[in-house]
């Protein structure tokens, strides 16, 4: 185990080399001081590049997840009293002490998730950067005043807190989907749950370890960990939490939706995606084969914003292919921690099933392997970096999302065919594409049925736009000055006073 800069960082949760062994004994030693129960169970946490114990996380039982909802019921008033002012302050030292403890926790991002260490420094930037810009946003909660219809009358809105909120957040961005749900509960004046992947979960600990110290009252930021079962139980089912926010697969966002009915929560669902990546011929080729790298591999292709079902038109397919295969070459795997490395590990065995069986089915269907399409020997979860072509649509890969490193390249002939490909999923996440043509641009952006489009960019992800989907792929926005919107209630005041 890597050691940290920051030894009281996870102190009691990671293991260390005197503990390497990482037997129940050892982690039944630990004394857990961010957990009362001693009798918890507990669940490994594994690095997904060879399969190391690296710590361990309490699995909270259902009286524990209920406990800690009184505990957000008891400072909620308390917390929603405190100026804007203040509660920005908060959040900009929790941020100070994530950027000073960067390096360690991008370490334990890669050992927990296994992306390489850069990107890991990179997602904790990400992450303190919704702190940041929510820390500014909460100051900027404004009602308004509404000419009314009568003499005596007075109208104004006013907006408040919407009370305690649920976060539950993916593995594959094991802090910045967290910041990006709590820095704006937070900066709203509500308290929020947490409760990250089981793959992840220690960022999450880390993370709340840090708002602890920078002074966050207790009770107002809490993670909790375990089975997902007993703790979405709580977060849908209690009536003390008014809203959810979910990023994750679309089978478990209709699941939490029902389950949230009986007590007709607020939600914000982002879901998954299928995004298109069109090249029009008269695009920066060079420009188009950089981005198509980004939105492709980033995270290893895990992300849901992840370049899914490629159309290059048809009569410049060669010459693309021609600039785009050697980047692909480039590209170096290997474990995270080692600073070269562009591609990790895929974060568990079933994700390396689902993506070689999605490669094996085009494959058999009729596509054309360009490159990769086996396992790195250095660890079974790296699949190379692969390129297919000659995609249709009768292939699964042409409609489920990959969320692996596959390049999958279909062609098409003229700009309303490729429209009516894009857009014909269930899904409506992000969408990108490349073009120098003005009108087009605006054609091609409007016809989209996404809620994020990108052009001659395969990066569109900031604090400060707001990101989220249409379709399949959810609703509610993160993010920008709409993400705090989720936050909040809208109230209407209306007054006589003649
Ligand atoms: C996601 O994969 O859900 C988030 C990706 C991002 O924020 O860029």
């Amino acid at each position: 185990m890597t050691t940290l800069k920051n030894p009281a960082l996870l102190k009691t949760y990671l293991v260390h080399p005197s503990t390497s062994s990482a037997n129940s004994n050892d982690r039944d030693n630990n004394n857990d001081s961010n957990d009362n129960n001693d009798n918890a169970k507990r669940v490994d946490v594994n690095n997904p590049f060879n399969g190391e114990v690296i710590g361990w996380v309490p699995s909270h039982t259902k009286q524990e997840v209920e406990q800690a909802v009184a505990n957000a019921d008891s400072v909620q008033a308390s917390w929603a009293a405190q100026t804007a002012e203040a509660r920005s302050d908060l959040l900009m030292q929790w941020a100070d002490l994530i950027d000073a403890n960067l390096d360690d926790l991008a370490t334990i991002m890669t050992l927990e998730q296994g992306k390489p260490l850069k990107e890991s420094r990179g997602e904790i930037s990400y992450a303190n950067s919704f702190i940041r810009w929510f820390a500014e946003e909460g100051k900027r909660i404004y009602g308004d005043v509404i000419p009314a219809p009568k003499a005596s009358q007075r109208i104004s809105v006013l907006k408040q807190p919407i009370g305690i909120c649920a976060a539950i957040t993916p593995w594959n961005f094991p802090a910045a989907m967290i910041t990006r749900k709590v820095a704006p509960a937070l900066a709203a004046g509500c308290t929020i749950l947490v409760k990250p992947a089981m793959q992840t979960p220690l960022s999450a600990l880390a993370l709340q370890q840090l708002a602890d110290e920078a002074g966050i009252p207790k009770g107002v930021l809490q993670v909790v960990t375990g089975d997902s079962a007993t703790v979405g139980d709580v977060f849908t089912q209690d009536a003390r939490i008014k809203k959810l926010s979910f990023t994750g697969s679309t089978a478990v966002g209709r699941t939490l939706m029902a389950q949230c009915a009986t007590t007709l929560k607020k939600l914000s669902l982002e879901l998954g995606g299928n995004a298109p990546f069109i090249v029009f011929a008269d695009a920066d080729l060079d420009k188009a084969a950089e981005g198509l790298i980004a939105a492709k591999y980033r995270n290893a292709g895990q992300t849901c914003v992840c370049a899914n079902r490629i159309y290059v038109e048809e009569r410049i397919k060669d010459e693309f292919l021609a600039i785009y295969l050697p980047k692909v070459a480039a590209l170096k795997v290997g474990n995270g921690l080692s600073d070269a490395v562009d591609i990790g590990p895929l974060i568990n065995n079933q994700a390396v099933e689902k993506v070689t069986s999605l490669l094996k089915d085009a494959l058999d269907k009729g596509a054309n392997l360009l490159t990769g399409g086996d396992i790195n020997p250095l660890s079974e979860r790296i699949v190379n970096p692969t390129v297919i072509s000659n995609v249709t649509a009768d292939m699964d890969i042409a409609h489920e999302e990959i969320f692996g490193p596959i390049t999958a390249i279909a062609t098409f002939q003229s700009e309303s065919e490729v429209i009516a490909k894009a857009n014909d999923t269930l899904y409506g996440l992000a969408a990108y594409f490349y073009t120098k043509d003005l009108a087009r641009s605006w054609r091609v952006s409007e016809a989209l049925e996404y809620g994020m489009v990108g052009q001659n960019t395969g990066l569109i992800s900031t604090a400060v736009a707001p990101f989220g989907g249409v379709k399949q792929s959810g609703f509610g926005r993160e993010g920008s000055k709409y993400g705090i919107e989720e936050y909040l209630i809208v109230k209407y005041w209306c007054q006589d006073i003649g």
